[in-house]
């Protein structure tokens, strides 16, 4: 091969693989994302070649950009035919440029992207009535369990006013904005939106609309999601208005209806649980939070016993199929210490899923809502 061929051969090649480097924000190839503008080979010696490589990012300085550096300069180095030494050079795209590349996203994700047929998001919608039972907690752990046994997970804080996925899962930065399209900020594994990120003109951005049903449908029209295998919701406490615009926002929401075992919660939350008698939401099974606390090997039942098993007999009753009660979970003041200090407690510090009673219950739980229910 002549030597003009060979370097044509390479940079060809090497497209190619730059093609597999998908960005890490918007789930694409940046060759497809024209973040590539320049491939240049150059040889230095028999089988060996300095390769430099322009990329332009879409937004400056993002945080990102040693994580897409570092991919390329891997799918450089790794060719396998010859020994290719990388240089390369990160810049910005131009204004026209960007305005073009997110004007081709939107024109894709105009829409809702959860609220078409066939969608392969499994959604679960975590609600409870009554406020302080433990939702905000269970959501957390549940999408960082999802996270960590390998499901592309993403989670959205629908507790617009008492938002608290952000401090659960650490996160202390604002998602980026690509004019007007937001980017969920991972943490745990989890892409996460809350309103609770944003502050000033981008809450505004969010806030458009003075209700609620507006607000759910902007923030999953507004935010870039990619396609992910679940989406957990942690809903507002309350029984009506945010479960069916839930509804209509999100056709595919199966409802996970959290209580503690005292009648004075599991009353509101078997009515948080019916209205899927009003709207065509499936109630896939009822968490019992806070059902006892381990002490020298003895359960002691602090706030009573049997509301979950109450809301799971009178839902099943109710809907005419089987709400069954999912999971019991202990009064753990670690599950506190731990999501206060920004990790969810069923993580352990490397993001793994811990092996103890809490993490097996956890898994559990999400094994089990990843069946598909059955249809009657
Ligand atoms: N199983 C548990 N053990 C100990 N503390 C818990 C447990 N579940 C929740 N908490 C704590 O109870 C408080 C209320 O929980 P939170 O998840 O914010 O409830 P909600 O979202 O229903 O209002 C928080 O301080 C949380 O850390
Ligand atoms: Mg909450």
């Amino acid at each position: 091969m002549s030597e003009q061929k060979q370097i044509e051969a390479i940079e060809s090649a090497l497209w190619d693989r730059l093609g597999h480097v998908i960005d890490p924000e918007l789930g694409r190839s940046i060759t497809d994302l024209g973040m590539i503008s320049d491939v240049h080979v150059t040889q230095t010696d028999t089988d060996t070649f300095d390769v430099s490589v322009q990329v332009e990012l879409t937004v400056p300085g993002c945080p990102l950009s040693d994580q897409i550096a570092a991919q390329i300069d891997d799918a450089v180095a790794s060719y396998p035919d010859a020994t290719l030494t990388p240089s390369i050079t990160v810049g910005a795209m131009s204004e026209t440029k960007l305005h073009d590349l997110v004007a081709d996203l939107k024109a894709q994700r105009r829409q809702n992207p959860f609220n078409k047929p066939g969608i392969k998001t499994r959604v679960f919608a975590v609600a409870s009535g009554k406020g302080g039972v433990g939702k905000s907690s269970i959501s957390a752990n549940l999408a960082a369990t999802f996270a960590a046994l390998g499901y592309d997970t993403a989670a959205i804080d629908a507790d617009i006013y008492g938002f608290s996925l952000p401090r659960l899962f650490g996160v202390h930065s604002q998602p980026t904005n690509l004019n007007g399209m937001l980017m969920p900020v991972t943490a745990w594994g989890v892409k996460l939106m809350s309103i609770g990120m944003f502050a000033g003109a981008d809450r505004a951005i969010l806030w458009r609309g003075p209700r609620l049903q507006r607000s759910l449908e902007q923030f999953l029209a507004d935010v870039w999601w990619g396609d992910p295998d679940v989406l957990v919701l942690d809903l507002a406490p309350g029984t009506g208005d945010m479960a069916i615009s839930v509804a209509q926002a999100l056709p595919n929401a199966e409802l996970v209806v959290v209580t503690t075992p005292q009648p004075s919660a599991s009353d509101i939350a078997v009515r948080s649980g019916l209205v899927a008698l009003q709207v065509p939401m499936r109630v896939r099974g009822v968490v019992e939070n806070m059902s006892y606390y381990e002490h020298k090997g003895e359960r002691l039942e602090i706030f009573g016993a049997g509301g979950g098993q109450r809301v799971s007999d009178q839902l099943t009753r109710a809907l005419g199929y089987d709400v069954p009660l999912m999971a019991q979970l202990p009064l753990d003041p670690n599950v506190r210490e731990t999501c206060e200090a920004g990790r969810p407690a069923v993580l352990n510090e490397d993001g793994s899923l811990r092996d103890d009673g809490l993490g097996q219950t956890f898994r559990a739980l999400a094994e089990h809502l990843m069946e598909q229910p059955d249809r009657r």
